[in-house]
């Protein structure tokens, strides 16, 4: 039977910490689902048609990668698409407790679920999206955050924000 998991998130923007998450699982697992959430309550920096494009640049070396936008509940998603597990990355302690949560909701929403959680590289163990928009807006060097070929793309507008 063939593999599919789905790496789900905002990527607003999409970070080397998300890279090194989705590169991990594409070597894993037959198949691997990128799942940008469409509808996001906070005031998204990038749209989910360009946290998208920058998503599919950053990965087209990864041929079993595949990018797509959702809405609603990750667990129907998952049913109707026949993806078998959600994997996540840990950052630290302070990311278990919220991806607990969600773990046991999606578990509850659609038991035949799994959730996988590949601990972060320690390189990235403070990276967030947040951190690269704040950085970024006070005119830090971000180069060192996000992937190179997107580099300039997320900086454009960060810095226009
Ligand atoms: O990158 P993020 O913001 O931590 O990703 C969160 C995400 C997209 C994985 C989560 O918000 C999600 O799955 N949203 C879809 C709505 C849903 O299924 N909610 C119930 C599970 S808690």
């Amino acid at each position: 039977m063939k593999t599919t998991v789905i790496c789900p998130g905002s990527f607003d923007p999409v970070t080397l910490g998300h890279i090194d998450i989705i590169t991990r699982a594409s070597g894993m697992f037959d198949h691997v689902v990128v799942g940008v959430l469409n509808n996001l309550a906070k005031n998204p920096s990038f749209t989910t048609e360009e946290r998208i494009a920058l998503l599919s640049e950053a990965t087209t070396q990864l041929d079993n990668v595949e990018i797509v936008g959702f809405d609603g509940l990750l667990a129907d998603y998952t049913k109707q698409h026949g993806i078998n597990a959600i994997v996540k990355g840990l950052r630290a302690v302070s990311d278990f407790e919220y991806e607990f949560q969600q773990a046991l909701t999606n578990k509850k929403l659609n038991p035949e679920l799994e959730t996988l959680f590949l601990t972060c590289n320690s390189e990235y163990m403070y990276l967030s999206s947040s951190i690269v928009k704040q950085v970024a807006a006070l005119g830090g060097d971000i180069s060192s955050f996000v992937p190179e070929c997107v580099h300039d793309k997320i900086l454009e507008r960060l810095k226009s924000k």
